[in-house]
């Protein structure tokens, strides 16, 4: 899909988009409209439940007095509450409802309401964004689709007074789509095609980009006493890896944030085997890798002025006569020893071993991983949110606040000693599962177990959010990469010189 701004000349033919606001307010260009048919834009809106809302759409077809065969008005909401948010999602649903329409081309005639915080160029660039990103489709396996199951636009012009600086808006832009496509991408790509070395590999062409990307395989991960993650791979016929992504941008010298990932290529939960219901969702149990390396993507590709470090911890948990067993002991790169207790709570496992790399090797300002973690966090907190644990409330405000400007909601989980029983054991330092009470806590109380000092770390659960059955108005259903666009705006809120 090709997406284009120009200045606004005459009306265009074809599919035309126009704004209002409520109570069914007409902006300049959807009044020129109105006034070219006779009035045929406000007796549909008065014909209809259209006010202006945000997101509303109403469309009017082969007006009278116009070029146009299709006319939709697309509401913006009061003007005083628009966000850049809000615009992404009326560029998503103006695409969704072309799509649905058959249209071919669509033309949006962008002006901003007056008390908008939003300038017209940059509402122009913010629908486009939302185009763009709700346009992702990962279709590359179907060979036998209609023409009429496939989306049809292939072309959209913006026009907009100021089309120049729209477009340098939008090109600023670009990357955060292309950066949530790839997290997207590899996300959705099965577990026969995405597994720890081929994953590696899409991490290690980033490359080009000017990331520093180092591989670790099982030999080197061996010498470093990496035997937390080690022990979850054994029974798998695909090599453990370990990727670190540098993208130095920031002050020379200036130690690095880190972010980590899961990468857990496939979750069969290993010898704890998982039930066959619904075992195929496991491909994603990589969200939180794929999430860290869109991240490093989008901080090179926008060329962030801020020092990073990504690192993910990528394997298959698999049943095998190699497998790891319930009762095993294993000493993780800290020293700390660990009983398996259930081998499908693989993550933090892998987690705990990257985390202490990460701290030995680069002494980061903070650290914040993601993980698809636990089903219990789903319990606690469906899809909507994903959960948030820390020790340091500083960073967890920043989170959370930088998640609600992009739409990626976090909600704050305790920690505490008194968690610390939960995960008791007979043998070793500490269970790596106790059950099903709190486990999204233990879990977490477990990964805290593993962080140096004071340093403050944040785990976020997304189990429930790295996956959409339903989607939204810039996500189409399927993998959301939640949290590239979170730490973006985290980084440009925080952290950049
Ligand atoms: N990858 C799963 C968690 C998960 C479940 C993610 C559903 C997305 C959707 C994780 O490795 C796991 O199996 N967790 C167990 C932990 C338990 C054994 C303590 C769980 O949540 O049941
Ligand atoms: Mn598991
Ligand atoms: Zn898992």
């Amino acid at each position: 899909m090709r997406i284009v701004f120009a200045e606004p000349a005459k009306t265009p033919a074809g599919c035309v988009a126009v704004f209002a606001i409520p109570e069914r307010s007409l902006l300049g260009y959807g009044a020129a409209l109105d006034k070219a048919t006779q009035g045929a834009l406000k007796r549909a809106m008065a014909a209809s439940r259209f006010a202006g809302k945000k997101g509303q759409i109403l469309s009017i077809m082969a007006p009278n007095g116009l070029a146009a065969d299709r006319v939709v008005v697309a509401g913006l909401g009061a003007a005083k509450e628009m966000t850049r948010r809000s615009a992404e999602g009326v560029g998503g649903a103006l695409l969704a409802d072309a799509n649905n329409a058959g249209q071919k081309a669509l033309s949006i005639l962008v002006d901003a309401p007056s008390g908008s915080p939003l300038p017209a160029a940059e509402l122009a660039a913010r629908v486009a964004l939302g185009l763009r990103l709700r346009s992702y489709r990962f279709d590359k396996y179907r060979t036998k689709e209609k023409p009429e199951q496939k989306p049809t636009v292939t072309s959209v012009t913006v026009y907009v007074p100021g089309a120049a600086t729209a477009r340098k808006h939008y090109a600023a832009l670009e990357p955060i789509a292309d950066s949530v496509f790839l997290t997207r991408d590899v996300v959705s790509e099965p577990p026969n095609v995405v597994y720890p070395e081929s994953l590696a590999k899409r991490a290690k062409d980033l490359g080009k980009l000017g990331l520093k990307v180092e591989v670790l395989g099982e030999a080197q991960m061996r010498r470093l006493g990496m035997n937390a993650l080690l022990g979850v791979g054994q029974g798998s016929r695909r090599e453990s890896q370990m990727v670190v992504m540098r993208w130095d941008g920031g002050r020379r010298g200036e130690k690095p944030l880190a972010f980590i990932g899961k990468g857990v290529c496939f979750d069969t939960g290993g010898i704890s085997l998982k039930p066959a219901g619904g075992m195929g969702d496991m491909k994603w149990d990589m969200a939180g890798s794929g999430a860290v390396i869109g991240i490093m993507r989008l901080l090179a590709a926008r060329k962030a002025r801020v020092n990073a470090v990504g690192l993910v911890g990528l394997v298959e948990n698999m049943p095998d006569g190699n497998a790891q067993r319930p009762g095993d002991v294993v000493r993780s790169m800290s020293g700390q020893t660990i009983e398996i207790t259930n081998t499908d709570a693989e993550g933090r496992l892998v987690l705990c071993d990257v985390m202490w790399y990460a701290q030995e090797k680069f002494d980061p300002r903070l650290m914040v991983e993601f993980s698809t973690l636990t089903g219990a966090i789903i319990v606690a907190l469906g899809h909507e949110r994903a959960g948030l644990f820390s020790n340091d409330t500083r960073l967890s405000t920043q989170l959370r606040d930088s998640g609600a400007k992009v739409g990626e909601k976090l909600w704050r989980m305790p920690l505490g000693s008194g968690y610390d029983e939960g995960i008791k054991s007979d043998i070793a330092d500490m269970v790596n599962s106790a059950g099903r009470e709190g486990s999204s806590i233990l879990a977490a109380q477990f990964l805290k177990r593993f962080v140096q000092g004071n340093r403050p770390w944040a785990h976020i659960d997304i189990a429930g959010t790295a996956w959409s059955n339903k989607g939204d108005a810039t996500t189409p259903k399927g993998a959301t990469a939640y949290g590239v666009r979170l730490i973006d705006q985290f980084v440009a809120d925080h952290y950049e010189r």
